[in-house]
């Protein structure tokens, strides 16, 4: 326990440190315990890189790796990204039936730079399973929100560019739709493999 208290605390001022306030705060909101909080998650509809729409409701039966960032990202996001489609290559060698189930999505928080167009080139860097996805500002922002999350977008010193706040987790949604867990950035691809497959282990989907 204190151990773990320990290590908690060591998350919180790591995420502190290199998430500044905003960090802190999604930290606090994910981190305290799941029956306290209010429910994360809900659903969607969305553009995909073909211009098609996507929702959730598409999605019942499968598991979700959400993420949310945006391609001009100078580091979080390539990074979190590519430990998403590494796990689902791992998985693919060891539990083909259970990795076909899993959908990795990436949801842009930045659809103004972010087109369609963008969007088709970027995921090309990645698993080619991977949904990239788009709506509108009011439209990401509101789902972050719903995984608790948000965004900002900040102005850089160079006048027209700005740089965008967003969540550094990777969401695992179930097969009823539901928010299952998250992985911080502590979290990679060995935690969402082991995660999925102790899951399918205990009947969840
Ligand atoms: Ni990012």
């Amino acid at each position: 326990m204190l151990r773990h208290r320990v290590r908690d605390f060591g998350l919180a001022l790591t995420a502190l440190l290199c998430f500044g306030f905003t960090g802190w705060v999604a930290y606090i909101l994910i981190a305290v315990p799941e029956s306290v909080q209010a429910e994360i998650g809900g659903p969607f509809a969305l553009e995909d890189s073909a211009g098609q729409e996507v929702t959730s409701a598409a999605y019942l039966g499968r598991y979700l790796l959400i993420y949310f960032g945006y391609t001009y990202c100078p580091d979080v996001c390539p990074t979190r990204l590519q430990e998403v489609s590494l796990a689902l290559e791992d998985l693919e060698a060891r539990a083909p039936a259970l990795a076909a189930k899993v959908v990795p999505v990436f949801v842009t928080v930045d659809p103004k730079r972010d087109t369609a167009a963008v969007l088709r080139a970027y995921r090309s860097h990645f698993h080619s399973r991977l949904v990239a996805l788009r709506g509108s500002e009011a439209e990401v922002i509101d789902l972050v929100r719903a995984y608790q999350g948000y965004v900002r977008y900040v102005p850089t010193d160079n006048g027209a560019d700005y740089l965008v706040d967003h969540p550094a987790y990777v969401y695992l949604v179930g097969p009823d739709g539901r928010y299952l867990t998250h992985f911080t950035t502590f979290q990679g691809r060995d935690d969402m493999v082991e995660r999925l497959l102790r899951l399918a282990a205990e009947g969840q989907g």
